[in-house]
């Protein structure tokens, strides 16, 4: 039986040790959580990085590694602690996922970690040569694997290859400032099947070939020496009956089973009912434009004095890539601002942000997104942005607002939010005002159709989509490989 080989850096789970145990922890981010739900349904072998160094991994564990990792479907690709440094804090997350980003000035050309990127893709492309069978189809993610389709194709031609990309892939006139920007082309092109979250990132993406490579774009088809390369766009979806099922069994719950994040939550509620709950929920990333929603919050309340002790802030920033100065120096903004806000503005019953910083576990984010009344998501630039969504999804009483900025990809599918420039500090000032305000009826007829659009177009239906079409894909060009 044929099978699908899911290939990303990050696996759906990360392994810790301690004191000699080892510990599989969830995986934060969209790529994990989305595919998660796809893996666990589906006949599929999931490769990636266990979230350890060779260094860190003793002798005697490897083993247990294995078998922990064979539980939740995984196999792991083996890094040494340099190779993370060049491949992963180095060129993926100090090159590429700023200048994707726009970030143009946080980006850094290092020959030495491109060196190494080359030589990681390898390790991972060869790891999916050895497992593939004939019939499997390899489905390669994200930015930190970007060579891998060709490299997998060069040494295996007949199989099936897709990417998806999670990120948003930049205009020709950023992605061109980039020194290996053809080898990285030519690195995607290896795939039957090149997806991208939004037809602008299509579009950019083409653009980039045809201007770059000099390759004959027809449509969304690029044509190749014997084959045609096709690129299309699926925006991700969430696992929506996951989200709203467990909305529902938190409504249903009797007092005394609600969590201790949700009793505290409670008391505040009943303290002072008239409040209202912004909410926040990122990975602590310059992308998400955590600083400038503080300012904003902070503008608002200087507009707006009279909503003082009236609305809170919490802010769940999940700590991420901290070995990347940009994101060292991002929590320390961070931390001043909440500091600085906070001692300005706070009253001995009312302090504005609450701020945590750690992920929390999939119950509590429950707690948070059916405690809050609205959720506010301002990146400054966002591949997709699944947190949008899931905050939707588990609104089960059509209550909540979604304050959304027009830079996040799920802007596209999510009309209905008030959707803001997260630069535009009136625009936002007004939008909470306007969410503070809205009648009940306005929520549930802004939140009815986002709702029917998520469950419709769900991450298992994604998942067939991609799948449908590059097996399709793959049928047409059959004659010449
Ligand atoms: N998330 C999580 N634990 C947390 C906070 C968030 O697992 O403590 C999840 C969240 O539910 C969402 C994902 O992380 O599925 C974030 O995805 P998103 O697309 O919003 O942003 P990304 O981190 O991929 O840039
Ligand atoms: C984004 C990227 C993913 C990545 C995730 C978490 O969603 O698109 O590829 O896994 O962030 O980041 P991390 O660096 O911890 O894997």
């Amino acid at each position: 039986m044929s099978k699908t080989i899911i290939l990303s850096n990050r696996l759906p789970v990360q392994l810790r040790i301690s004191e000699g145990r080892i510990e599989a922890i969830p995986s934060v981010g969209g790529l994990a959580t989305g595919m998660k739900s796809v893996h666990q349904d589906g006949e599929s072998l999931w490769i990636g990085w266990s979230g350890l160094t060779r260094e860190e991994t003793p002798g005697d564990l490897e083993g247990d590694i294995d078998k922990a990792l064979a539980g939740h479907g995984c196999l792991k690709v083996s890094l040494s602690r340099e190779e993370v440094d060049g491949f992963y804090f180095g060129f993926s997350n100090r090159t590429l996922w700023p200048l994707f980003h726009y970030f143009m000035e946080y980006s850094e050309f290092e020959l030495a970690n491109w060196e190494v990127y080359e030589a990681v893709n390898r390790k991972f492309a060869d790891a999916v040569v050895e497992e593939a069978g004939e019939e499997d189809v390899v489905w390669v993610h994200d930015y930190q694997l970007l060579l891998v389709p060709e490299m997998v194709r060069q040494q295996r031609p007949g199989l099936s290859i897709g990417f998806f990309l999670h990120i948003p892939f930049p205009s020709f006139e950023i992605f061109r400032t980039l020194p290996w920007r053809k080898e990285i082309l030519r690195g995607l092109l290896g795939a039957d099947l090149i997806g991208f979250h939004t037809y602008d990132y299509e579009r950019h993406f083409l653009s980039s070939v045809r201007r770059l490579l000099g390759l004959e774009v027809n449509f969304n088809e690029i044509h190749l020496e014997g084959r045609v390369a096709k690129v299309d766009s699926f925006p991700m979806g969430i696992d929506y009956k996951k989200f709203r099922e467990a909305a529902l069994r938190h409504a249903a719950m009797e007092e005394g089973e609600e969590s201790d994040l949700q009793r505290r939550l409670n008391l505040h509620k009943a303290s002072t009912p008239e409040a209202k709950f912004f909410l926040s929920i990122d990975r602590l990333d310059y992308t998400k434009g955590i600083a400038k929603r503080l300012k904003a919050f902070e503008y608002f309340l200087q507009k707006y004095p009279h909503y003082r002790e009236k609305v809170r802030l919490i802010i769940l920033a999940v700590p991420s890539r901290s070995k990347v100065p940009q994101y060292r120096r991002l929590k320390k903004e961070i931390d001043e601002l909440v500091g600085r806000i906070n001692g300005e503005l706070s009253t001995v019953s009312w302090t504005p942000i609450w701020y945590f910083y750690r992920s929390l576990e999939f119950e509590n984010l429950i707690d948070l997104y059916t405690s809050c009344d609205i959720a506010w998501l301002t990146p400054i630039r966002d591949g997709m942005n699944l947190v949008a969504k899931e905050y939707i999804a588990t609104r089960t009483d059509q209550s909540g607002v979604l304050i959304l900025s027009e830079m996040a990809g799920a802007a596209n599918e999510l009309h209905e939010a008030l959707l803001i420039n997260p630069n535009n500090f009136e625009q936002i000032a007004q939008a909470l005002d306007q969410a503070i305000n809205m009648p009940p009826e306005e929520q549930a007829a802004r939140n009815a159709p986002m709702q029917k659009r998520l469950e419709r177009y769900d991450v298992e239906k994604w998942a067939q989509d991609f799948m449908d079409s590059l097996l399709a894909q793959k049928k047409q060009d059959a004659p010449y490989v």
